[in-house]
Formats: C-alpha cells, sequence, structure tokens
C-alpha cells in the first residue's frame, strides 16, 4: 500500500479543511494510507505525523482553521531542516506529500521534489496571489468576510459623515482589496500593483462632497503601506475627518463559503489522482471554472496578472 502525508503550511484559510478531508477520504477511498502532519514543516521536521481515519476527518467540511494546525517554519528554509524533514518522511515510509499552502509552503515543497519526494501543492491562502490558478482556498470567503465588514462600517461612516479607511491582506497582492473593493462600491481601491496620487484622492472626495456625498470608504491593500499614515494625509489634503479600521486576522477565519469549499474538495480530490497516476511537482489549479492539475514551476518566477480592467472599472464606477 503506498502512503502518503499532508500537511497544511503559512496563514491558515477558510477551506484547508474541506480540501484535507477530501485528500483523507478520497485517499481511503483508492487504497491509499493517508498520514496527517501538524503544523506544517515544524509538525514535519519534528515527527509530529499521525495516521487519519476516514472519521478523523468527520465534521470538519465547512470549519475554518486548519485541524492539522499550522506554522511558518523557519527551519524548513534551511539544508539541515530539509534533511530532517526528509528523515522523518523515509523513517515512516511516506513517499509523497500534499502541502495545502501559499508560495512560500510550495518553495519547500520543491526543495523535497529535489529529494525525490512525490509532490503535490494544494493553493491555500486568502490572498490569491499564486500564478497559475485563478483561485486560491480561502480568497472567497476572506473577500466575502471584508465585504460584510464593510457595509457595516458604512453605516457608521454615513452616520457621522467621515472618511474611513479600510486596511485589508494580501501581502504584496492587491487582490482581495480589488474584488472587495468594487464588490462593496468603494470609492477608492488602493493596491500595490497601481502606483496612486493622494492629491487625487482627496479631489475626487472633494468633488463627491459637493455633490452631497457625505461618507466614503477607501480600501487599501495592506502592500500599499500603513492605513494610518495615508489616513492622516488624506484628511490633512482634504480636511475630511478620517477614520482608520484594520481588519487583520479576522479576515482569514470563519466557514469557507460555498465556493471555497467546493474548490476545495475538488482540488483535494485532484491532488489524489496526481498521486495515483504517479505524477510529482504538480499543482492542483483552477483554471476556468476546472480544477486542473500544473505544473507547480508554474507558481513562480511569474507574477500574478494583476487585473487592471476591474480596477480600472472600479474607479469609473466611483467617480
Ligand atoms: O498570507 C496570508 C496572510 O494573512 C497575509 O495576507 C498577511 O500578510 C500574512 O498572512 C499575515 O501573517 P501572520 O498571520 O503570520 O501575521
Amino acid at each position: 500500500i503506498k502512503r502518503i502525508g499532508v500537511l497544511t503550511s503559512g496563514g491558515d484559510a477558510p477551506g484547508m479543511n474541506a480540501a484535507l478531508r477530501a485528500v483523507v477520504r478520497k485517499g481511503i477511498y483508492h487504497g491509499l494510507e493517508v498520514y496527517g502532519i501538524s503544523r506544517g514543516y515544524e509538525g514535519l521536521i519534528h515527527g509530529e505525523i499521525q495516521e487519519m481515519t476516514i472519521g478523523s476527518v468527520a465534521d470538519i467540511v465547512l470549519r475554518g482553521g486548519t485541524i492539522l494546525k499550522t506554522a511558518r517554519s523557519e527551519e524548513m528554509r534551511t539544508e539541515e531542516g530539509q534533511q530532517k524533514a526528509i528523515e522523518q518522511l523515509h523513517k515512516l515510509q511516506i513517499d509523497a506529500l500534499v502541502v495545502i499552502g501559499g508560495d512560500g509552503s510550495f518553495r519547500g515543497a520543491q526543495t523535497l521534489a529535489a529529494r525525490g519526494v512525490q509532490i503535490v501543492g494544494i493553493p491555500g491562502t486568502i490572498d490569491n496571489d499564486i500564478a497559475g490558478t485563478d483561485l486560491t482556498i480561502g480568497f472567497d470567503t476572506a473577500t466575502n468576510t471584508v465585504v460584510d465588514a464593510v457595509s457595516k462600517i458604512r453605516d457608521t461612516a454615513s452616520s457621522h459623515e467621515r472618511t474611513f479607511i479600510v486596511e485589508v491582506m494580501g501581502r504584496n497582492c492587491g487582490n482581495i482589496a480589488l474584488q472587495a473593493g468594487l464588490a462593496c462600491g468603494a470609492e477608492s481601491i488602493l493596491v500595490p500593483e497601481i502606483p496612486y496620487d493622494l492629491d487625487e484622492i482627496s479631489d475626487k472626495l472633494k468633488r463627491g462632497h459637493q455633490r452631497g456625498k457625505n461618507h466614503s470608504i477607501i480600501l487599501v491593500a495592506e502592500g500599499v503601506g500603513s492605513a494610518y499614515k495615508i489616513g492622516e494625509e488624506l484628511r490633512a489634503r482634504s480636511g475630511f475627518e478620517t477614520r482608520i479600521t484594520i481588519l487583520g486576522h479576522l479576515q482569514r477565519g470563519g466557514n469557507p463559503s460555498a465556493l471555497d469549499a467546493v474548490i476545495s474538495a475538488a482540488m483535494g480530490g485532484k491532488a489524489i489522482e496526481i498521486i495515483l497516476a504517479k505524477e510529482s511537482n504538480k499543482m492542483t489549479a483552477y483554471v476556468n471554472q476546472l480544477v486542473v492539475s500544473s505544473p507547480l514551476d508554474a507558481a513562480y518566477g511569474v507574477r500574478r496578472p494583476f487585473n487592471r480592467e476591474l480596477y480600472n472599472l472600479a474607479n469609473e464606477l466611483s467617480i
């Protein structure tokens, strides 16, 4: 019987549990033994590994977070850590590994692939910053969480006639800000991919004010810089009262949306198919509404294209 391992690594994302459940159940269905590795590469390096059963993934399909726990492993960046990881896999005779995580996690996976481990990555990060897939697990849920939060902020922004600067996650990627900003009609969206001009934004606020608009929401991707600083500069330029909300880690929690739960299950299932087909160095990808196998290398070297058309549209709609 072939034995495989599965771990979740890096920032957690809603849907990771649904992907894990699919890996475990489809793996067992096809006669594989599936081992769950706790706390990402940290748990791999330190041998925190247990066999999973059909029951060990019961009741988790819609639960946020990851029951395997996750970590960002400094040790996995070192030769020594990678060697220890390999030794643990050899000890348990695990010859294939499913890595659910973001690009840092995939980088770790590639070092194991280079040492002969059969590797399949499942893109799991709220940031949606992985090239080669239209969606990563957790992005849709996080975006919905932002939209929900902004609609609440809009209520108080409107009552008090204030400008709110709302900072969202995404690391160096503006996807959450863009999609959420368009969805909730933000007056301005600031993303790291596109330069911005605070004078222009301030003029826009003033124009809106002249038309009787009494409040505004400015969504700022964290990769742009400090929301506090931007708020301060806008207040100085426009004279409008500003407030800052940093949504932070609440964007990473919660039940996965239906879309996230579905793509997570499909990606988990596809990962098992890739393993059974004896392919390695692959990742599951969501392309044109289908979950497919794609080279892990596709996640590297190229920056995920930013949807400038949608960004321009958001600007046009928020004149
Ligand atoms: O990659 C997911 C993410 O939530 C980013 O959006 C954010 O920059 C980072 O992780 C935060 O990491 P941590 O939870 O380690 O503070």
